[in-house]
Order: structure tokens, then C-alpha cells, then sequence
């Protein structure tokens, strides 16, 4: 199994990456970011929509909105959620590894690091293909990843997480194979107890991403280093890069 097929992972670990706080946060994010303003209606493919954290925001802002996820938990989650909102959103248990559903959206969205998790590079490409072609003509592909250059700034300090009850979450990272990829190593711990799980996915540079996007067919591909659309510099907090496919 990989680590990205661990229910229990993306599970245990929910708490830090899916939070109530992280929730709020991406609730404004999604209602006012510039990279995120489409014509009403716009059918959007959240992929790797985990738990639903974009979802509800996405359809709030009157989008036709499809989440995409391998997880049977996350997806559980993201009905619950939707459910909870009111939100009328699609949900499909798919592989990004196979998933195409040729020409059905004006954007396909891929975020907060669900992308480069395979070990074959040809593999990860084979995702931008398969976005390309769910795509209409003219339809934009974003991709938001914890960028090559900005990860330089701050690694090399483990991280802690508190969360409620006094369990708390330790995040170290490791650079691999010449900063081509990334180990994560967690562990929660929780009631005296200490549950590990590692996560190694491809660590890309702005122009490296670009230069995959570009391979696969996309034009006007531009690199951003936030939501608000500032510019990919030393400020950078994401790498978030889009393309369009050609008309
Ligand atoms: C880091 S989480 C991000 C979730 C969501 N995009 C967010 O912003 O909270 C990555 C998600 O990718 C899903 N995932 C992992 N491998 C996948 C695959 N091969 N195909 C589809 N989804 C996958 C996981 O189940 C998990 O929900």
C-alpha cells in the first residue's frame, strides 16, 4: 500500500490539516481570491477534495462545484459536510491517477499539496494530463503546492502542533534525492501514546512546475505565491501555479 492510499493516515491526522481554524480561513480565501473568481456557474473540479475543506466555500461562491477524492473517509466527510451547509455538490471515489471526464470543466483545482504523490514522475505528469482533458477548451488547470523555494526558508526546524486535549502533532522534514522530493515523518500523540505515519511526495520550484504544465499542453501558464494573486518572489507562503488549456 502507499501512503496515500492510509485511511488511517488521512484520518489520524485530520485534526492538523483539515482544522476548524484551517476551515474559516479557507471559507475567506475562497470568497475573495482573484485566482479563484470565475463566471457564475463555472464547473469546478475540486481534486483531492479530501474531506471538503474547499467545497462548501466553492459552491457558496456559486460555482457548479465536483469533488474528487481516492478516500472513502474523506469523502464521507466532505457528504457530511455539504449536507451540513446545504451546499449541492457532486462527489466521485476516483483515482487522480485515472480519473478524466473529457471536457466537463472550466476549472480543475487541485490544492493545499495533493499533487506530485507519485514515485514514478510519469505518473504525477499523467495527472496534468488528465486534467488537461477534463478541461474545456479554454478551461484553467491550478495547482496549489507547498513550493520548492519557499519550504528552503523555514526547514530544518520540526514542527509542533497543539490540538485539543492535550495531544499534539510533531512534523519533521527531510529532503531526498537532491531536493527532488520530500519525507514527512508525523507523529500524534495522544493519551500517552505515539502513532508515526511518513509521507514522501515530489517537491517542485516555480519553474519546474511551469515547465510540466507547459510539457502537457498549457499555455499562459503563470506562477502565483499566494491566493490574493502576489507574485511568486521571496514573500512566496505557496506555489500555486495555473495554466489554461488552449482553445
Ligand atoms: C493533503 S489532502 C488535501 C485535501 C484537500 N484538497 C484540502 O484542501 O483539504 C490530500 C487528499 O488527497 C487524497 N488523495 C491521495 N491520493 C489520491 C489519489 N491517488 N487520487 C485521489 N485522491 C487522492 C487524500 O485522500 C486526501 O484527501
Amino acid at each position: 500500500m502507499h501512503w496515500y492510499e492510509d485511511e488511517d493516515f488521512w484520518s489520524e491526522f485530520s485534526e492538523t490539516m483539515f482544522s476548524g481554524r484551517r476551515r474559516s480561513e479557507t471559507a475567506e480565501t475562497v470568497a475573495t481570491s482573484p485566482l479563484l473568481a470565475f463566471p457564475p456557474g463555472a464547473r469546478v473540479l475540486d481534486l483531492c477534495c479530501g474531506p471538503g475543506v474547499y467545497l462548501v466555500p466553492l459552491a457558496r461562491r456559486g460555482y457548479t462545484v465536483t469533488g474528487v477524492d481516492l478516500s472513502p473517509v474523506m469523502l464521507e466527510r466532505a457528504r457530511a459536510v455539504c449536507a451540513e451547509a446545504g451546499a449541492d455538490v457532486r462527489l466521485v471515489h476516483a483515482d487522480m491517477l485515472e480519473h478524466v471526464e473529457p471536457e466537463s470543466y472550466d476549472v480543475v483545482l487541485n490544492v493545499f499539496t495533493s499533487f506530485g504523490y507519485f514515485d514514478d514522475p510519469r505518473d504525477n505528469l499523467r495527472v496534468l494530463h488528465n486534467a488537461h482533458d477534463s478541461l474545456v477548451p479554454g478551461g484553467q488547470l491550478l495547482i496549489d503546492v507547498m513550493g520548492k523555494e519557499v519550504l528552503a526558508g523555514w526547514i530544518g526546524r520540526p514542527q509542533v502542533v497543539e490540538l485539543e486535549g492535550g495531544a499534539y502533532v510533531v512534523q519533521r522534514d527531510t529532503v531526498l534525492d537532491d531536493w527532488s522530493r520530500l519525507r514527512t515523518d508525523w507523529t500524534l500523540v495522544r493519551d500517552g501514546t505515539a502513532r508515526e505515519s511518513s509521507i514522501t511526495s515530489f517537491l517542485y520550484s516555480g519553474t519546474e512546475l511551469r515547465a510540466l504544465f507547459e510539457q502537457v499542453g498549457f499555455t499562459d501558464v503563470e506562477c502565483f505565491g499566494d491566493f490574493d494573486g502576489a507574485p511568486y518572489d521571496q514573500h512566496a507562503r505557496r506555489l500555486i501555479v495555473r495554466g489554461t488549456r488552449p482553445v
